[in-house]
């Protein structure tokens, strides 16, 4: 909960703390479900069912399929502290099948469906295949009339790791006693689909290689970031036919930094003795290093779990990117030239202004040249200027009033000779940051308004051509508002407005093609709650969500409201055609794609095409 910092607060965190065994993976602002709950529990009423709005995962057109395969089945209770949940990994015969026959994966997707009945919070989890992780989620709020969840990721880019026997691990950590009876009961499941010729390119990597840490071990194989200087790092060897390297990177932040960014600065905890308080401002980043280089920057998305602020608010809509967390491409191509000696490298993440805890960890994609033993690279150019990063604070007392303004970027260039020839790859990345957070009446007020805007752009050409110019814009808008009321000893009401958006981009054309694609998701909720000795005793919350996705493989709209656990409006469509949501008419694309032609050009065409056919208002 992004809670004013008055003194009562204090007191619910240092209790909150006391119920867990580990800070770490407790927030420490959290709101119980009240225990009338379970007394209202009726064997016969149906388990509602949580769901993150989300575009639905098409298998391609031709495909056959699914087949799938049961990787683990578990029930979860009790796990805090204890390794993860682990299963034999073979690949499906229907893969090996596929292979043999001449086929080719289409589609690969992972399912998590999971049940649960009675109290417990929201957990984080992870699964991961032979080290690599698959999925980053955080589990539904149960209620005690039940409740089911799913989740799918598509893992088509995991084909590589697929192919070969290993092993599923998942952790999902949580506490079962008399207080906190709910067990999750989980599935999970790979879907596979199929086409009949062999891959058409080299979409995917050859190798994934995880940067995680290695069983056996208790908790998840991600890295735990306590602080500002800790870094977390794992050494390894590439194959020296490497001819492309991108690092995928899995985040999320908990206990003190669940609502990063809603901290004030440190000076404005000391100056009113609320030392237990989270602070540090309200500026994160995961910083990426390769030996001393910095290669790359995570600035993440603000996910709100789904017991965050206030609980009533992702019944059964839930925060945007909470089941399902984004992962960031740092393409590592230009650094190649540095780590083809066959010799170990360290991979570190640091998060800056970090406090305890942030659960990091990253897939290196690797493509591997068929034809040759070794690839030969060098750095060309590389530019990473420090972090730039300004905050203005003004307080007196517990009002005040902090501006924080950051920017980074990085950018670098390299050349790789391999069989494919000459290649020269430019990766950049331009972040910049602001955000207000506003204290007012005593302390009891807090708004907060943020926007994160992440640019980044990938250049590959050989003498001849241009083989691939990409880039990705994410604007990340979020506005808070939370408002403490009525405060009588361990009991207070809040009032919460949330605002959350997510803003994708991406247009990519070269050699390979031409595709472009556009999200606007936004969530828009509000609520009010009582809470009484730590748990929520009455409240309303309301969540308005609109997503739009169009993109040249297809378009999807989605505009659903919630009151509480209903929802009282839900409409969807998966037309890109204007005022006929049912037309099914796709955006079609006479763009011709030339070699060496301006990316301008093509986003020109492109947009003038989606003029035609705007999504569905
Ligand atoms: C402001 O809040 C503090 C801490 O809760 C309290 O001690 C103080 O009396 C409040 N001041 C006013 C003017 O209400
Ligand atoms: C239990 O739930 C069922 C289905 O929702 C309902 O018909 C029944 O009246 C409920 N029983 C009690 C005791 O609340
Ligand atoms: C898991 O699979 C088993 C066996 O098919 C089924 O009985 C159970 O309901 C499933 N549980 C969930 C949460 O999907
Ligand atoms: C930061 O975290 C690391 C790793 O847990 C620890 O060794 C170090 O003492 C911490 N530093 C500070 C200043 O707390
Ligand atoms: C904070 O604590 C110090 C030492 O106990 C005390 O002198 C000071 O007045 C306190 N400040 C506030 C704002 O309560
Ligand atoms: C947040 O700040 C931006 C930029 O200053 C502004 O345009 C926007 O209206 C603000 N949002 C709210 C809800 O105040
Ligand atoms: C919404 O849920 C809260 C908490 O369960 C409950 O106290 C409140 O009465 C509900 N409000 C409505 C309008 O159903």
């Amino acid at each position: 909960m992004a809670s004013p910092p008055a003194a009562a607060l204090t007191h619910f965190l240092l209790l909150a703390l006391l119920f867990f065994p580990f800070a770490a993976a407790a927030a420490p602002h959290r709101h119980r479900i009240p225990s009338r709950h379970l007394a209202s529990l009726n064997a016969s009423a149906p388990p509602t069912t949580f769901f993150e709005v989300d575009r639905p995962i098409r298998p391609p057109l031709g495909s056959a399929g699914p087949c799938s395969t049961l990787l683990l089945s578990h029930s979860f209770g009790a796990t805090y502290g204890r390794p993860p949940v682990t299963a034999a990994y073979a690949p499906p015969e229907c893969l090996a099948a596929a292979r043999a026959g001449g086929g080719s994966l289409a589609l690969a997707v992972l399912e998590w469906t999971a049940d649960c009945r009675g109290r417990q919070f929201d957990r984080i989890f992870g699964v991961w295949l032979s080290g690599a992780e698959l999925l980053r989620s955080c589990t539904a709020e149960p209620r005690a009339t039940g409740i089911v969840w799913s989740v799918s990721r598509d893992v088509t880019r995991y084909a590589a790791l697929l192919a070969d026997p290993g092993e599923v691990a998942v952790y999902l950590g949580n506490l079962v006693d008399q207080t906190y009876t709910g067990v999750y009961h989980v599935n999970l499941t790979l879907h596979l689909y199929f086409h009949p010729a062999p891959p058409p390119l080299t979409q995917q990597a050859d190798l994934i290689v995880p940067i995680s840490r290695s069983l056996p071990l208790n908790d998840g194989q991600w890295f735990a970031i306590q602080n500002s200087t800790d870094v977390q790092s794992k050494s390894l060897a590439i194959p020296s036919n490497t001819y492309r390297a991108v690092l995928e990177v899995f985040v999320s932040f908990h206990g003190s930094d669940e609502f990063w960014y809603t901290n004030p600065p440190n000076e404005y905890i000391e100056a009113n003795n609320m030392s237990s308080l989270p602070g540090n401002g309200a500026f994160r980043e995961v910083v990426v290093k390769v030996d001393e280089d910095v290669v790359g920057a995570v600035w993440p998305f603000t996910v709100i779990y789904t017991g965050g602020i206030n609980p009533l608010l992702w019944r059964p809509i839930t925060g945007i990117g909470s089941f399902n967390l984004p992962t960031y491409d740092i393409d590592i191509t230009p650094f190649l030239g540095k780590l083809l000696d066959s010799k170990e490298h360290k991979f570190g993440f640091g998060v800056t202004n970090a406090l305890d805890v942030w659960y990091v960890d990253a897939n290196l994609h690797l493509w591997l040249d068929p034809k040759s033993k070794k690839t030969v690279a060098s750095l060309v150019s590389y530019d990473a200027p420090p972090l730039v990063l300004d905050v203005k604070s003004g307080f007196s007392g517990l009002d005040g009033k902090f501006v924080t303004h950051a920017s980074r970027h990085v950018s670098a260039t390299g050349r790789v000779k391999s069989s494919h020839g000459e290649v020269t790859t430019t990766f950049n990345q331009r972040f910049s940051f602001a955000n207000s957070n506003v204290f007012t009446t005593n302390g009891t007020v807090q708004v907060v308004n943020q926007t994160i805007d992440a640019k980044s752009g990938t250049f590959v050409k050989d003498a001849s051509a241009v083989l691939l110019s990409e880039e990705v814009h994410k604007l990340f808008p979020l506005y808070i508002y939370t408002g403490t009321s009525d405060q009588v000893g361990d009991e207070y009401s809040l009032v919460s407005v949330i605002k959350l958006g997510v803003n994708d981009k991406m247009v990519s054309g070269g050699k390979l093609g031409f595709s472009y694609n556009s999200l606007r998701n936004s969530q828009s909720a509000r609520g009010t709650m009582r809470v009484k000795k730590n748990l929520v005793v009455g409240g309303l919350g309301k969540t308005h969500q609109v997503y739009k996705y169009m993109g040249t493989d297809g378009c999807y709209f989605r505009d659903v409201s919630s009151s509480n656990y209903t929802i009282t409006a839900d409409k969807s469509g998966d037309s890109c055609a204007k005022r006929s949501p049912s037309s099914g008419v796709k955006v079609s694309l006479q763009c011709k794609v030339l070699q060496n032609v301006n990316l301008v050009c093509l986003v020109l065409c492109f947009s003038a095409q989606i003029m035609n056919h705007a999504v569905n208002p």
